[in-house]
């Protein structure tokens, strides 16, 4: 398996995820990284189908983004460029070597103006340039290969620094003695990674193609997210304060009711989506595991 971006966010998980079920994990992202080959393969899909062949993979995972809201804002060119171009491109170098690509998208397709869960179904209408990004990604990947999965997530877990995405917010800030406000008008549909990470395999043994809501099957609001990580981790959760992201003006782009439904992925799978809650049980249970992982990693250009 060829994984695209295995240093970001989810990538690293992906890889410890996936390496801990067996799977031959080639990860590649553009920087040298404990665990990971540099490679430059942003200019064009060349170097990924070199690699493709090389190492006769049956499947490619992008976690390739340019997943910031901000960075997309001041760089419409390159988030149309990482986000849209360039997956296309690499799904077509997949699909021409035989192997399964799978496209990581966003809730962010979505405004996040409606009052009921958003189905695959339900026309997209980005509110930032980023969800408008993402959304042509998804088209771009599809166009180059119907047979491609796409993936609309929104997801938590650890980091190898502890700083990224909210659960590393809330742990840090509830470990530190600090008060932070968690959103009670922002409601997403969050999936642990580890979940996640399951529900691709199911899908790729399934041989499940075309677009998937891969998400939580509940959604709470931010605030709410934090006390559930309170509980979870035995945390004091008098450190959280409701908080608004109506009265936040830097983050006024984003959506505030992103819930999507999970209707067709559970079908699909034959089981329900985890929780939220679930996921939070099984991010604390497995948190030294990845943790190791995620500062363990070797440097032979592959994950180990
Ligand atoms: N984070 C979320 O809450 C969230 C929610 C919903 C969906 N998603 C989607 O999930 C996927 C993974 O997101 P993430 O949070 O893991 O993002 P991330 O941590 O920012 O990781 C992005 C990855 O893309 C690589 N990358 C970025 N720009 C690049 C470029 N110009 N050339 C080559 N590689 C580049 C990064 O490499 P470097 O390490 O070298 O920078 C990194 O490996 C994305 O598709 C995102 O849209 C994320």
């Amino acid at each position: 398996m060829l994984l695209l971006g295995s240093s970001g966010f989810l990538g690293a998980y992906v890889g410890y995820s996936l390496s801990a079920l067996g799977w031959e994990v080639r990860g590649i992202a553009r920087n040298s990284h404990p665990g990971i080959n540099p490679s430059h393969l942003i200019d064009d899909a060349s170097e990924v189908e070199a690699l493709i062949r090389h190492h006769s993979c049956d499947v490619v995972i992008n976690c390739i983004a340019m997943a910031s809201h901000e960075a997309c804002e001041s760089d419409p060119e390159a988030a149309q460029e990482i986000n849209a171009r360039l997956p296309g491109k690499w799904a077509a170098a997949a699909r021409s070597n035989g192997a399964q690509f799978v496209h990581i998208s966003t809730d962010a397709v979505f405004d996040g103006e409606s009052d009921h869960l958003y189905s695959e179904s339900d026309p997209t209408h980005p509110g930032s340039v980023y969800g408008a990004s993402k959304r042509s990604g998804e088209q771009a990947v599809l166009q180059a290969d119907p047979e491609a999965l796409v993936l609309r997530a929104n997801f938590f877990g650890w980091s190898e620094n502890s700083s990224k995405g909210i659960l590393d917010f809330f742990v840090n800030a509830m470990s530190e003695g600090k008060t932070v406000q968690g959103f009670r008008d922002y409601e997403v549909s969050s999936l642990y990674m580890g979940d996640l990470c399951d529900a691709i395999v199911e899908l790729l043994s399934a041989k499940a193609h075309g677009l998937f809501h891969a998400v939580a099957s509940s959604t709470l609001s931010k605030y709410e997210f934090g006390l559930a990580v309170a509980k979870a981790g035995d945390l004091d959760a008098a450190y959280i304060q409701p908080g608004s992201l109506r009265e936040n003006e830097g983050l006024s782009n984003r959506g505030a009711h992103l819930g999507l439904c999970v209707d067709k992925i559970e079908h699909l799978l034959g089981r329900a989506m985890p929780s939220t809650v679930q996921g939070l049980a099984r991010a604390f249970e497995e948190r030294q595991a990845v943790m190791d992982y995620l500062g363990g990693r070797t440097h032979t250009g592959e994950t180990s």
